[in-house]
């Protein structure tokens, strides 16, 4: 019987890079995102390819309702996820009190609460099989406060903070919990959350989605805790733990604008 891999955040960039990593080795596929037209055309895409079986899950993770409606939809067909990528997020770029309210609440509920609540859901039935596999999407900007994205990288920090507490805890289980890191990539992210006039993308050197996503898929599997891919984003995680914060924040803050 193959395994199943639950990928939020799956119609394009890194989720979709993933995807294949998974489709290629054999998994079975639940896909989640909005974009219905996107997934089915990755749908037919990957299974033609790589002929394995996708099931496509439109949902928007920013409804409260939203992890609970996937875990019912996979727990009604009998599909037990072994591995749950929590890859959805989005980012918003301006001063915190010039944004939408309701797009920064809707950002906390994806790239939090969401993540937050399918972790609960799945890991349950991983610690009675007595093995799975956790990768939560974090970013560079979880080890450094963001003016600018202040909503965004403490969203971040959440996810870095919350996967490496359960990492600990389900010590011993069978299950293990990934954090990724990636720094600046290439992918939707920049146009989705209005970087077109930050400096962030334009002075970091830019990893390619699928470069990052093999990263991932290998530190996975290899149960690795905290994943930084990328020289230059090992160095910015090594050197925010020696500057002052005060230093820190300022720079980022120098760096975005
Ligand atoms: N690119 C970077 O520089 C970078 C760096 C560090 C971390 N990350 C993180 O990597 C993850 C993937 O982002 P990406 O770079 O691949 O960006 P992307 O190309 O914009 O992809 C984002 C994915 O999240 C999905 N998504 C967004 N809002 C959603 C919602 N409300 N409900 C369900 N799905 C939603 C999108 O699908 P739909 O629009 O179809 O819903 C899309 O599949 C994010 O968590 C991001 O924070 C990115």
């Amino acid at each position: 019987m193959s395994r199943t891999v639950l990928i939020t955040g799956a119609s394009g960039g890194l989720g979709l890079e993933l995807a294949k990593l998974f489709a290629k080795d054999g998994y079975r596929l639940v896909l989640v995102a909005r974009s219905e037209d996107k997934l089915c055309a990755i749908k037919t895409y990957l299974e033609s390819q790589y002929h394995t079986e996708v099931d496509v899950v439109v949902k928007d993770l920013s409804r409260v309702n939203a992890a609970m409606d996937i875990f019912r939809y996979t727990k009604e067909r009998r599909i037990e996820v072994d591995i749950l990528i929590n890859n959805a997020g989005f980012g918003d770029f301006g001063s915190f009190a010039g944004t939408d309210l309701d797009k920064q609440s809707d950002m906390a509920q994806v790239n939090m609460i969401a993540l937050m609540q399918l972790c609960h859901l799945y890991v349950r039935p991983m610690i009675r099989r007595g093995n799975g596999k956790i990768l939560n999407m974090a970013s560079v900007a979880a080890f450094e406060p963001g003016p600018l994205m202040a909503v965004y990288y403490a969203s971040k920090a959440f996810v870095l903070s919350f996967s490496e507490a359960l990492s600990v805890e389900l010590k011993g289980t069978g299950v293990t919990v990934t954090a990724l890191c990636p720094g600046p990539t290439k992918t939707g992210f920049e146009e989705h959350a209005n970087l077109g006039s930050s400096g962030l993308f334009k002075h970091l050197k830019n990893a390619s989605a699928a470069e990052v996503a093999r990263y991932g898929y290998k530190k996975m599997k290899q149960r690795r805790v905290v994943a930084v891919p990328g020289f230059m984003n090992k160095a910015v995680v090594a050197a925010v733990h020696f500057l002052p914060r005060t230093v820190v924040r300022h720079l980022v803050y120098t760096i975005q604008k």
